[in-house]
């Protein structure tokens, strides 16, 4: 895989780390987006530890025009994009009653109008050179619309279902150059934690099949295996990667 380029958006930390950190240990190098340079610098830093190069870019992923400055400025470095996981996000806890109009546009464009972004700018880029792998971050809530006490409700699970639909349309117009597909993770403990598991984790892993809440690593496997894998037939598909949360 050596000279290979992956963008991971969010990549600072959290499932995004994970997802920059073992696209790096298979040989890629890697352009960070995200708004947190100290996070960043730290994720950059044990990319190269493992001997690959790094760039980060200080980015907001719901600006449009900002997209194609990123994407030009790894081109720019690295000369070429193989990869884009679109993985920045943040959830939203209002239910309709209470979210503002600013909420919820700013909520549709964290999530879905991001990859939008991100896909049409790397889009001219892998269509020149030798295609490409796209993942998009969706998640669980996109099917099951989350529960009553999920930190995120309905404007998350709309953007993150948006994400779902985006991936089946995009792969009918990209392909067989470039490939694209979603994952929906469960419930995943990252470093900062969420306030769904702070107290709950325990309680919570009773009623997961395999019996634990999942990690960033568990999802940059999944991640990878749709960036590397080769021969490679999978395109316009969600992968729920959840340890088979039943009863959440
Ligand atoms: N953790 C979970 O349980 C879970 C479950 C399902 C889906 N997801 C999705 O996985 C993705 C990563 O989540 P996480 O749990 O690692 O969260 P996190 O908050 O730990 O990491 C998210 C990263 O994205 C960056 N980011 C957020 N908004 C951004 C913006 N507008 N522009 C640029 N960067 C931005 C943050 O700075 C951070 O580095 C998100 O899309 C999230 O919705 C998470």
């Amino acid at each position: 895989m050596s000279g290979k380029v992956a963008i991971v958006t969010g990549g600072a930390r959290g499932i995004g780390r994970g997802c920059a950190l073992e696209l790096a240990r298979r040989g890629f190098d890697i352009a960070l987006v995200d708004m947190l340079p100290a996070e960043t610098a730290r994720t950059i830093a044990e990319i190269e530890a493992i001997g690959r190069h790094a760039m980060g870019e200080e980015a907001d992923v719901a600006e449009h025009a900002r997209a194609k400055a990123v994407v030009a400025a790894v081109v720019a470095r690295f000369g070429r994009i193989d990869v884009l996981v679109n993985n920045a996000g943040r959830g939203n806890p209002s239910g309709i009653l209470e979210i503002t109009e600013e909420a919820f546009d700013r909520t549709i464009a964290v999530n879905l109008k991001s990859c939008f972004n991100y896909i049409q700018a790397v889009a001219p880029v892998m269509l020149a050179g030798d295609g490409g792998r796209i993942v998009s971050m969706s998640s669980l809530n996109a099917h099951t619309g989350g529960v009553t006490s999920a930190v995120s409700k309905f404007s998350y699970a709309a953007a993150k279902a948006g994400i779902i639909g985006m991936t089946r349309a995009l792969a009918k117009e990209l392909g067989p150059t470039i490939a694209i597909n979603a994952v929906c993770p469960g419930i995943i403990e990252t470093e900062v934690g969420n306030s769904l598991t702070k107290s709950r984790g325990p309680e919570l892993a009773k009623k997961i099949v395999l019996n634990r809440l999942g990690t960033p690593s568990d999802v940059a496997q999944l991640v990878a295996f749709l960036a590397t894998a080769e021969p490679f037939f999978i395109t316009g598909q969600a992968f729920t990667i959840d340890g088979f949360q039943w009863e959440i």
